[in-house]
Formats: C-alpha cells, sequence, structure tokens
C-alpha cells in the first residue's frame, strides 16, 4: 500500500504542520475546558450557547431547507482517502478503488462517500487552467459507480497548498475550476455534492476564505442552482473556526468541520506530521494497565510528556485519550448548527493504523455515538489508505471497524 502523502516523501504539497499544532493545542487547552452541555433552537441562543459569529452569518429560522433535506443523505460515510488527490502520475500505483469495492461500501452500511480529489494536479495553465478529460473520467467513475449503488457522493478539491499558501493569487484558479466541475456535473443526480476546498490553513484563514467562498457559491449556482455545497472553515476544518464563519444566505449549504481528537492517539506515529506524535503504544481509551513509558529516543516535548503521564494516570472519565476529547466539541458543533440553522458534517475523523486494532474500534465506535448522539452526519477518514476500514488484501473490515460503526 502506498501512500503518497505520508510515506517516503513522495508528496510533493506539504501536509500537515498546523494541523498538529491545533490538534496539539486543543489537546492541552480543550479536554479539560468544558464547553457547556449546548442546544438552541435557530436564532435563539440556549442553554448558555454564545452565538460569536459576524453579523453577515445570519441564522435561517427553518429547518426544512434544501441543506437538511440533502444531509439525510449524508449521515455515515467513508472517504476515499489516498486515491484521487494523489499527484497524477502516482493514480493506481497506490490506494485503488473498484466498483465491487463501492458495491461494498453500500453493503458494509455507508450512505456516502467523500471523494478527494486533485483536480488542480491536472489543470492546464493559466488564464483557463483546463482540466484534463483524464481526471473527469476517474471521478466519473467513482460518481457513477456509488450513485448507481444508492450512494450520496460529495467531491471536493483537496490539497490545493497553492490556494493556502496565497489566497489571493490562488483565488482564480479555484474559482475557474470550480467553473468547469459544475459545468461537468449539472445534470448529474442530486445526492452528488460539492465541497469547496479540503482543511484550509495556513494563510487560507476563514476570514479570508469567507469572500472566496462566496464567489465559488455564486460560481456554482450558475450552472448547479440546486446542488449541495459543503464549505469548511478554516484551520484545517477546525470547530473552533466555525465562529469565524460567514455564508452567503444561500439554504443549500451544509458545513463541514474535522476532528482528530485525541490526536496523541488518532495520529501516534504519523511520518507526516510532526515529531510531536511520535510516542506510540497509546491505547483508547486510557489509562493503560500498565503505565506508558515514555520513549526517550522521541525526543519528546514537556507537554507531551505532561500529557502522557495525565493518561498514565487519571481515570478513564478524565483522561485524554478518551471521548472526553472530543465530546463537549461535538456539542459545540450541534449548538452552533442549530443556532445557525445550518446542518453540519463531520467530514472526517479517524486513527492511523498504527493504534492497536482494538483501540482503534473503541475510538472509531465512542466517536460514532458521540457524532450521532448530536445529530451529526459523520465520515470516517479512511477506506482502505492509512486510517482504513477495509482490509482490501483480505476483502474484509479491519477487525471491530463493522461492529464499531454498525453495530453489527
Ligand atoms: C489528509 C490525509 C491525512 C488525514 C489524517 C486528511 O485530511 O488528506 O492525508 O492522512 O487528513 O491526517
Amino acid at each position: 500500500m502506498i501512500s503518497m502523502d505520508k510515506t517516503g516523501g513522495r508528496q510533493p504539497v506539504n501536509i500537515p504542520t498546523m494541523k498538529p499544532l491545533f490538534h496539539i493545542g486543543l489537546a492541552l487547552l480543550g479536554w479539560q475546558l468544558a464547553v457547556p452541555p449546548l442546544t438552541a433552537q435557530a436564532g435563539t441562543p440556549e442553554n448558555g450557547f454564545i452565538p460569536e459569529n459576524p453579523a453577515a452569518l445570519q441564522p435561517i429560522a427553518s429547518h426544512h431547507t434544501p441543506a437538511y433535506r440533502a444531509a439525510k443523505a449524508f449521515k455515515r460515510g467513508v472517504n476515499l482517502g489516498d486515491y484521487l488527490e494523489a499527484p497524477a502520475q502516482y493514480f493506481g500505483k497506490g490506494v485503488t478503488v473498484s466498483a465491487d469495492e463501492i458495491a461494498q461500501i453500500k453493503r458494509e452500511g455507508f450512505d456516502h462517500v467523500r471523494v478527494p480529489i486533485g483536480w488542480h494536479q491536472y489543470a492546464g495553465p493559466a488564464p483557463d487552467y483546463t482540466l484534463s478529460p483524464e481526471i473527469y473520467g476517474r471521478v466519473d467513475f467513482i460518481v457513477t459507480n456509488a450513485l448507481r449503488d444508492g450512494l450520496a457522493v460529495m467531491i471536493n478539491i483537496h490539497h490545493f497548498n497553492r490556494l493556502d499558501k496565497d489566497p489571493a493569487g490562488g483565488t482564480e484558479e479555484f474559482l475557474k475550476i470550480w467553473r468547469q466541475i459544475a459545468a461537468h456535473y449539472k445534470n448529474f443526480p442530486k445526492k452528488l455534492a460539492f465541497e469547496l476546498d479540503n482543511e484550509p490553513h495556513d494563510n487560507a484563514t476563514t476570514d479570508l476564505m469567507n469572500p472566496i467562498y462566496a464567489r465559488a457559491i455564486a460560481e456554482i449556482r450558475e450552472t448547479n442552482p440546486k446542488r449541495t455545497i459543503f464549505v469548511e472553515p478554516g484551520d484545517w476544518g477546525g470547530i473552533g473556526e466555525l465562529k469565524h464563519l460567514t455564508l452567503p444566505p444561500d439554504n443549500n449549504v451544509i458545513v463541514s468541520v474535522h476532528c482528530y481528537e485525541p490526536f496523541h492517539f488518532t495520529h501516534q506515529g504519523a511520518g507526516w506530521t510532526t515529531a510531536d506524535v511520535k510516542q506510540t503504544g497509546i491505547i483508547f481509551p486510557g489509562p493503560p494497565a500498565q503505565p506508558l513509558v515514555p520513549d526517550d529516543n522521541a525526543d519528546l516535548k514537556p507537554w507531551v510528556r505532561e500529557w502522557i503521564e495525565n493518561y498514565n494516570t487519571l481515570p478513564t472519565a478524565q483522561n485524554p485519550s478518551s471521548p472526553l476529547a472530543f465530546t463537549d466539541k461535538l456539542k459545540y458543533v450541534h449548538a452552533w448548527s442549530e443556532y445557525y440553522g445550518r446542518p453540519v458534517h463531520l467530514g472526517e475523523f479517524g486513527a492511523y493504523i498504527k493504534a492497536d486494532p482494538q483501540s482503534r474500534a473503541n475510538f472509531y465506535k465512542a466517536f460514532r455515538e458521540a457524532a450521532e448522539k448530536e445529530k451529526l452526519g459523520w465520515c470516517i477518514w479512511d477506506w482502505s489508505a492509512n486510517f482504513r476500514y477495509w482490509d482490501p488484501k483480505i476483502g474484509q473490515p479491519m477487525p471491530g471497524m463493522r461492529a464499531a460503526l454498525f453495530g453489527k
């Protein structure tokens, strides 16, 4: 299994640097800071929820919008990770996805797939940025098979680092790529949705992305007046960024956030992040039966050692490697969603394959249950890559995963 963006340094674009910092920041602070349990009716602050978004984000009073109707088709999803977002020259050399696997995704119980796509890797030069037929063919294969099997599909632009580095400079290309995608799929069924940009980060702050998103939505609406559009806030789709989001008064937009808490558990041993997650052997939930002895070769920062100390000693209800790491965050997401009348989707959560199988299954189950408790649609990272649900070698789910997600 080749994973372009995780191993061997073969991915020319640089994956998370801020992402771990963000997650670690939350790990340090967030799991101890209780976000009050919150629910609210659209436009009515209740139970302590404090609406903080700019006034430009007006609450939508009705929950009978196209976005809420569409969200019903995006409840239990899986990301086809490390597949079409890889640079063109790696296509087919790492993760592959067959028509049989798409049918299997549906049989497992998923209702949608999120398809990360590196469209920009297949774009010609300025000023047209013409997309190659190759990429349409690859995406069409997934989209048509998935729709035929009754799955909803979300296609996005993934790892568009030019936009992250220079949002103003990348806007024209971003809009022209969306104009072409929108034209190509304008007659596709409504269960196909567009997600504008995966995990804006770096210079692509929420504040800078807000007007760029508004322009992209307007561009897409020219050809796709009824298409559901997903939008992610900055800081890697960070929950903490929801409060900076502004959206046009379009009632077919779903907001999507990502959450990889507890990061020391979910990303343990992940080579594409920083050394801060070098420590492996972390279980979920903590504490471990035998204290974990920090690895001296991992050069762990003092606050990572402190995290491990808490992990070793605190009971599960207070342990940093437990549902405590995400429960209140998901409650906040629910309250935000209710208040602003915008459905929110959890576009990515998951645990890297280096965690032990039982802990992974425990984690996916706990996170999935917490998301469902907050009535949030979820989409695991990923199908058959480094956070995999499915083991393509044996044609079976990874141990415990089917029960974790579908209780069977
Ligand atoms: C990235 C993947 C990464 C995953 C977990 C995704 O957004 O596209 O490359 O493995 O996050 O960090």
